[in-house]
């Protein structure tokens, strides 16, 4: 077996560690037997240097700009698969025949459902509420609904487990969405696609056979595929620190939609748009570059800057493709969109953003498509979840089925008082 050897320099100690090979990917050096052969730990704080786990679903390089599900390249899927058959490989870890394909959606369809008296949750949520709010409280009332969940004893329990939650969260997100403007909750519609049947929810009135063009379900299931999941980030950490405890896969995910809401992680789509608005017109953009690269400022450029990806977002990439694309159809804002491409174009031949390897990330974008297909920009980190809610399903599953899995508990350096007297 490859190995490293750590000399202590104190007392010239070796301390032999095995190295850990990947498919693809860097090496890692298993470090679990060391506070037993040394007494210390290692200091990480963000896990810059840190596997937490090894997995299977998801890949990137993000010196490459490579993000790969279960193998597939993310442009591959992005092209020629709908999110539908992109959530049924992440979980099954292979692409579904057509038929599957069929039985897969259609019982997805009949699961959209939420008992009635979920509803009421909504309500009690005051008229500002934001919609995360709602949806992290909801997702986590579901597991109230389904308690047998906690204990799951056969395959098929655990398929109708993470069938109900997919199937649920876009009713759940578009009540979510109708509450916060005090208008009546639109009740799945059985005939319509997963992204379509999102769409209509939010924006139908009751009764009203709303038609909702091609092109705004294919933007969307697009940028649905391209959130599905994104390994071992701050939300599906989360997912899987709570999931390490025993508890309720639900309430795991819960947990994952707050840690998501946060403007360096999910929350960050929101704030590129509210950003955008904020700089408002193309002439203002050197001056607000100007204040992201001074020190005293804190000011931070939203939708640039990821902790992988050193080289460029490969689902910015993506979403700047459909924007091209699809603008005059979608009937993208301008004046937004000016700005976005003057931020880009200055940043990128900026030194500050270039020697820092900082780029646009996937919510730079993804906030222009989100206002042509009439999404307010409280709701953009909801459609994260929407696209998310798979991954974390996945990444539970893998968890609880790793034989290496262990309560996640970190350990410090102590840097408090010595002992003293009172
Ligand atoms: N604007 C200006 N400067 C930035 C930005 C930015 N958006 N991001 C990083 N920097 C600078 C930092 O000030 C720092 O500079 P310094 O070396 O002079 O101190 C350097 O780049 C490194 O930044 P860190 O914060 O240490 O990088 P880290 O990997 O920890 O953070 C993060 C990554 C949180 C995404 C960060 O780039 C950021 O805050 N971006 C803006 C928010 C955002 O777009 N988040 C979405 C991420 S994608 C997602 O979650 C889906």
């Amino acid at each position: 077996m490859d190995s490293v050897t750590l000399t202590d320099n104190r007392n010239g100690k070796q301390y032999t560690f095995g190295i850990l090979h990947p498919t693809m990917g860097q090496d890692v050096i298993d470090i679990r037997p060391l506070f037993k052969q040394t007494g210390m730990f290692t200091y990480d704080p963000g896990f810059t240097s840190t596997a937490s786990c090894s997995s299977e679903i998801t890949y990137i390089d993000g010196g490459k700009g490579e993000l790969r599900y279960r193998g597939y390249a993310i442009e591959d899927l992005a092209q020629n698969k709908s999110y539908l058959e992109v959530c049924y490989l992440l979980l099954n870890g292979e692409l579904p025949t057509k038929d599957e394909l069929i039985a897969y959606d259609m019982e997805l369809r009949k699961r959209s459902f939420v008992h009635e008296g979920l509803k009421n949750l909504f309500y009690a949520f005051p008229d500002k509420a934001h919609p995360m709010a709602m949806m992290s409280s909801a997702v986590s009332a579901l597991s109230a609904f389904y308690s047998e969940h906690i204990k799951m004893q056969s395959e098929e329990d655990l398929q109708v487990m993470r069938r109900r939650l997919l199937a649920k969260v876009p009713t759940l997100a578009a009540f979510a969405y109708r509450r916060s403007l005090g208008i009546p909750f639109i009740y799945p519609d059985l005939k319509r696609s997963f992204t379509e049947n999102f769409l209509y929810m939010m924006h139908a009135y009751p009764g009203q056979d709303l038609k909702i063009p091609e092109v705004q379900v294919r933007a969307l299931d697009t940028i649905f595929t391209l959130h599905a999941d994104h390994e071992q980030n701050a939300s599906t950490t989360t997912v899987r620190a709570v999931a390490s405890t025993g508890a309720h896969p639900y309430a795991a995910i819960s947990a994952g939609i707050d840690a998501l809401w946060g403007r360096a992680h999910g929350g960050a789509n929101e704030s590129v748009i509210a950003q955008l608005e904020y700089i408002g017109s193309v002439g203002r953009v050197d001056e607000f570059i100007a204040r992201t690269k001074d020190p005293d400022d804190e000011f931070r450029l939203m939708g640039f800057g990821h902790r992988v990806y050193k080289n460029f977002d490969p689902r910015a990439k993506i979403l700047k493709k459909l924007l091209d694309e699809l603008k005059d159809e979608l009937g993208i804002d301008n004046e937004l969109l000016e700005i976005a491409e003057k931020i880009e174009a200055v940043a990128l031949s900026d030194d500050y953003f270039i020697s820092r390897k900082l780029y646009p990330n996937i919510d730079f974008y993804s906030g222009l498509i989100l206002t042509a297909l009439k999404i307010p920009k409280e709701m953009f980190t909801i459609i994260f979840v929407i696209g998310r809610t798979v991954g974390w399903l996945a990444q539970w599953i893998e968890f609880n089925a790793d034989p290496e899995k262990k309560i996640a508990r970190p350990r410090q350096r102590y840097i408090g008082p010595e002992p003293r007297e009172l």
